[in-house]
């Protein structure tokens, strides 16, 4: 606890010394890339910004398309662009690259994924347009997505084509963002069982993906038949003892957002107790390294997305602990201010972020700009602004 005081007093010094204007300096700059990269996409075409590699200058575009996870961040930039900037241009791009996605709603879940895919996008869409077609593409792919639910497991099957190598239903810890689709379909004319299905998913994570001290596994694998637990192991991460950066992000973004919908106090409890060791492990900066076991540590690769991520749930935390929630407001704004300053794509390229790690084990986006980072840091820079206007998060 004491090393998180310490990261908190340094965080509230850093707010006060720093620009007056923060986070709108950061949104303004974010604007900016924005219309960077619209202005270097092919026109007319949905192919979607993935990643920039250290060495290029340019986006990696991918085809939409039922493999690509990563093809609801783009259009979701562009609605929270949307929303900030009022900027009609970019809320017809953001209808295209949105409505690109549709055909999710139409075929057989591919995996759990759908939530990032369609929430990211249409979610957005939803909330800034009201367009009724967009709602009702959110509730038949969350039906989609409940149909990888097990009850005997009590979990989502994550992954189906992993079920081979992994030996059995597999459980992600990303899987948990995917829940926020379905509490809100619940909510909102969708069937109520998806709320159910929500937290029982919660529930078996909380047991099975986490060991006793809060740390993460990025996955659990069930026998599919009895539902018993087999194993706990990493997939992205450095070992199946270590804590991946962004798994643990995932973790704390999830449980934060299962208490938003619940009110159950598990949730909120548990959401603080893998926060607290997650802020405890950081370095100075705020900024993680990829797998905070990684004994190459001080050499290892940062992970910028997942900075973004926990930035943008820490706000959320922080408006449901009363005066409690100040060092995690705190906490959350060093993290944006250190990505403000030292993480900008800038004049090299027009990402929001660099220095993101994608999948380490595979060698693959290592020290990359990548796409869900940009989501979550322009997101989390939105919740900054709102709650600085006393402007209610949701
Ligand atoms: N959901 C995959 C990842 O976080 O890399």
């Amino acid at each position: 606890m004491t090393k998180f005081l310490i990261f908190c007093l340094g965080a509230l010094a850093a707010s006060c010394t720093g620009s007056p204007s923060f986070p709108d300096t950061a949104l303004d700059y974010c604007a900016a890339q924005v219309r960077r990269t619209l202005a270097e996409l092919p026109a007319d075409s949905t192919l979607t910004p993935r990643n920039i590699a250290p060495d290029s200058t340019r986006w990696h575009l991918n085809r939409v398309c039922k493999e690509e996870w990563t093809a609801g961040f783009w259009p979701g930039v562009l609605w929270y662009d949307y929303e900030y900037t009022g900027d009609t241009t970019v809320r017809n791009a953001a209808r295209r690259y949105t409505e690109a996605l549709g055909f999710l709603s139409e075929i057989p879940a591919y995996d759990h994924d759908l939530g990032f895919l369609v929430y990211c996008s249409y979610g957005n869409a939803y909330r800034l347009t009201r367009d009724e077609r967009y709602r009702e593409v959110i509730l038949r792919t969350a039906d989609t997505l409940a149909t990888l639910f097990n009850p005997r497991v009590g979990t989502i099957l994550s992954w189906p084509r992993e079920i081979p190598a992994l030996g059995g239903h597999n459980t992600i810890m990303d899987n948990m963002i995917n829940l926020e689709m379905l509490f809100w379909a619940a909510e909102n004319g969708g069937d109520p069982r998806l709320a159910e299905i929500a937290r029982s998913h919660a529930d078996r994570t909380m047991q099975y993906n986490f060991r006793e001290d809060g740390s993460s596994y990025h996955v659990a694998v069930y026998d599919p038949a009895s539902g018993a637990h087999l194993r706990s192991c990493t997939h992205q991460g450095y070992a199946d003892s270590s804590m991946w950066a962004r798994g643990q992000a995932w973790g704390i973004y999830g449980f934060t957002m299962c208490y938003r919908f619940t009110h159950d106090p598990r949730y909120l409890e548990f959401a603080r107790k893998i926060t607290d060791l997650y802020l405890n492990r950081l370095p100075e900066d705020g900024i993680p390294y990829w797998d905070f076991d990684d004994p190459a540590i001080p050499s290892a690769p940062r992970d910028a997305s997942a900075a973004a991520v926990v930035a943008s749930a820490l706000l959320e935390l922080s408006t449901c602990l009363g005066n409690e929630g100040e060092a995690y407001r705190t906490a959350a704004e060093k993290m944006l201010r250190e990505l403000d300053r030292n993480y900008r794509g800038g004049t090299r390229c027009p990402a929001l972020l660099v220095h993101s790690t994608g999948h380490h084990p595979a060698g693959s986006e290592i020290d990359y700009a990548i796409i869900y980072a940009d989501y979550y840091y322009y997101e989390a820079l939105l919740r900054l602004r709102r709650i600085q206007r006393g402007e209610p998060l949701f």
